[in-house]
């Protein structure tokens, strides 16, 4: 059984209200957060622009959570010290996005953060399996990356699950983690399931209808006690 306290919690910023920026990453520290989702857009790789370091600053003196900083830009190297300020924190690159995915993935450890790689939803699996052995986590996209509020795509769990069995057969304590379209209902559910233990929630915890609390409370209470794909303990340690 994977214990809900093994599911990490990550709110994205993208959806927060961003006259108030400080305070939302304070309230979602409250509230429980594991991580804090950064989602650094360029306008190439995806069709839209977020912010940069200034604001990923400001992020980090605004929590003490480790943040899961999510690289959706093309060839990321020189821009990589930027945002590899902080060594408990998570960098994220997409392995769409990336020449030589090795000697990026190297640049990050030898910084001291924790390395991830995202794939997006049409590509395969075969994108990370080569520097597998070197992730702190995998990110699968579950929506086709760029914009907060998508639907999920039911058929990003398939490769959540296959990924899962790599890493359990391999004994490696890669995290998997979920983002796009992830809410307090069977798309967190079966995410789970499939061997996600990161989830991160833009719209679902930041948004006009609940305050950020109650939101992370529902998305908690919602993975509580779900089993895994093969309803076993998942081996991997607890996040740092
Ligand atoms: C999309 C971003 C996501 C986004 C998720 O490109 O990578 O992190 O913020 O937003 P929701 O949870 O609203 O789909
Ligand atoms: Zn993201």
């Amino acid at each position: 059984m994977v214990s809900d306290a093994r599911i990490l919690i990550a709110p994205s910023v993208l959806a927060a209200d961003f006259t108030n920026l400080g305070r939302q990453v304070h309230d979602a520290t409250e509230a429980g957060a594991d991580l804090i989702h950064v989602d650094v857009m360029d306008g190439q790789f995806v069709p839209n622009i977020s912010f940069g370091e200034a604001v990923v600053d400001a992020i980090r003196r605004s929590t003490d959570a480790p943040l899961n900083i999510h690289l959706m830009i093309v060839e990321p190297d020189d821009l990589l010290p930027a945002f590899m300020k902080s060594s408990g924190d998570q960098v994220i690159v997409h392995a769409e996005a990336c020449r030589h995915l090795h000697r990026t993935v190297t640049r990050i450890k030898e910084a001291g953060c924790q390395a991830g790689v995202a794939i997006n939803p049409g590509t395969p699996i075969s994108a990370v399996e080569e520097v597998l052995h070197l992730l702190d986590l995998v990110l699968v996209m579950t929506v086709n990356p760029g914009f907060g509020g998508q639907a999920f795509i039911p058929g990003a769990l398939t490769k959540v699950e296959r990924l899962y069995q790599t890493i359990q057969k391999e004994g490696y304590e890669t995290h998997l983690e979920v983002d796009g379209g992830i809410k307090a209902d069977w798309t967190a559910q079966e995410s789970v399931k499939a061997g996600a233990d990161i989830l991160v929630a833009g719209t679902a915890i930041f948004n006009d209808s609940e305050p950020v609390s109650q939101a992370m409370a529902g998305m908690r209470s919602c993975v509580h006690g779900i089993r895994d794909a093969r309803g076993t303990e998942p081996h991997r340690a607890p996040h740092a």
